[in-house]
């Protein structure tokens, strides 16, 4: 798709992107650069592999870990018809990072999907509890600090949806989303309903505030910045970079502003700031000893403070981005066409199918790609190699460049693929008899 200057990313369209450095910097979305990913333990296939390619505030997340302090992991699935590879991607990094150390909550989007893809509650219901939760145990999920519940029946997310929505107008919402006059009410508040499973999990009922990652396709960007403008805009003290170049704590309420600024001054001086220079009229403390690097973690200590002033002192949520796998077909992966999409409930038989049928990057005769290679960057078969079926990054480089040199034939690919998928699907199917039977141990409100 063509990205112009007023592109927008739609969450609920079937675009499928291919320029994916390009709608990063479009959208002021970071790199997931090799410094990021090096410093994680065991990091896994889909962060090494730049598959996970930008992200918003991970440093945050970075030094929870790094310091041992607690951080949470919220996703959400739209379970609309059967899980594929596609959505597989996400709880792929959910396990990862349960592994090590993250407690995860995930959103079941029955609001979402009754809002935008038209099913009831009871149909999502359904595919949520017999189709996805079982995968999702299957692939390895466990029970320890998990929590899995639905958007229609957590009372924490749709009033956090209603209340901070306060805080955003209508044109900001047409603004993100093109939403015009035909929109129903649902479906434009459905986004603020995404908000309220993003942040409810720093309320204290949840364990209080803390480092939340959000992994997502790149489709979700809108609901991360809606997401993170509103926490922002709801907490009581702002930090920042003045325009003459100083670092000030400022009051952004009207309310309560000496309480809040002697708290302000005690916490900046119990993180041994000294040079502090108060102006109660612009409701600021100036740290003159305080560096920009200072600044995030200023910020965090002093969201800690603000529910003792009724603030909510939500911390910004982080997300990490990821690509989407093409589908067997060369278009989206979607459940709505079964020949684009590997279901996880597939038997091996149906799988080999698509996968013969599948679109490789190979030349129009075996001649001609010993001659000039073929061309494993737009091949479906090397990204399910890439995505799903090879761990080692040593094989993987072995079948790229084996491609790249005319070494590699398409029909071995694609049976090697079929021989990892069938065992892949298999090994699930197994693991799922056991996992029917726990559902109900993941599912708490
Ligand atoms: N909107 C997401 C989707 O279309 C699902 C979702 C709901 C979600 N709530 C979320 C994703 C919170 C991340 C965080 O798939
Ligand atoms: Fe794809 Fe393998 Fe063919 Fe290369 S040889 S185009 S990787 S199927």
């Amino acid at each position: 798709m063509i990205i112009g200057k007023k592109m927008k990313i739609n969450p609920w369209s079937s675009t499928t992107y291919q320029d994916y450095t390009r709608l990063r910097d479009e959208f002021g979305i970071e790199e997931f650069s090799e410094k990021l990913w090096k410093k994680l333990p065991k990091p896994h296939k889909l962060l090494r592999r730049k598959i996970i390619f930008g992200h918003r505030g991970f440093n945050t997340i970075q030094d929870s870990i790094k310091n041992k302090k607690p951080w949470v992991i919220l996703t959400g699935l739209m379970p609309s018809g059967k899980m594929h590879l596609g959505h597989k991607m996400v709880i792929d990094e959910v396990i990862y990072y349960q592994s090590i150390g993250a407690e995860i909550a995930i959103a079941v989007a029955d609001i979402e999907a009754y809002a935008t893809r038209g099913y009831t509650l009871k149909e999502t219901k359904d595919y949520a509890l017999k189709d996805y939760i079982p995968n999702y145990i299957a692939l390895g999920l466990k029970t320890n600090k998990c929590r899995i519940y639905f958007q229609s029946q957590n009372q924490d997310v749709k009033d956090l949806a209603y209340i901070l929505g306060k805080k955003i107008n209508w044109s900001q919402m047409q603004a993100t989303y093109g939403f015009n006059g035909s929109n129903n009410m649902t479906h434009i508040f459905s986004p603020l309903i995404q908000t309220g499973d993003i942040l409810h999990v720093q309320l204290k009922k949840h364990g209080g505030i803390k480092p939340t990652l959000v992994p997502v396709g790149v489709d979700q960007d809108p609901h991360i910045r809606l997401c993170r403008d509103i926490a922002q805009a709801h907490r009581l003290y702002n930090v920042t970079v003045t325009k003459d170049n100083k670092i000030g704590v400022f009051v952004k309420v009207d309310e309560n502003i000496d309480r809040l600024l002697d708290n302000a001054e005690k916490t900046l001086r119990s993180l041994r700031f000294s040079k502090l220079k108060r102006i109660t009229d612009y409701k600021a403390i100036y740290i003159n000893d305080a560096k920009k690097t200072d600044i995030q973690k200023i910020s965090q200590t002093l969201a800690l403070t603000e529910p003792k002033y009724d603030g909510y002192g939500f911390i910004q949520p982080s997300a990490t981005f990821h690509r989407f796998i093409t589908g067997l077909t060369g278009e989206k992966m979607s459940s709505s066409k079964p020949e684009s999409a590997i279901f996880l409930t597939d038997t091996p038989e149906e799988a080999a199918k698509k996968i013969k049928n599948a679109k490789t990057g190979g030349a129009v005769s075996l001649e001609e790609q010993k001659k000039h290679g073929g061309k494993p960057d737009e091949c479906v078969i090397y990204e399910l190699f890439l995505y799903h079926l090879i761990e080692d990054d040593k094989e993987l480089g072995e079948i790229y460049t084996g491609c790249k040199n005319g070494k590699k034939m398409c029909g071995e690919c694609k049976k090697k693929a079929v021989e990892l998928m069938s065992k892949m699907l298999l090994d699930l199917k197994n693991q799922r008899k056991n996992a029917k039977t726990i559902v109900s141990k993941y599912i708490k409100k």
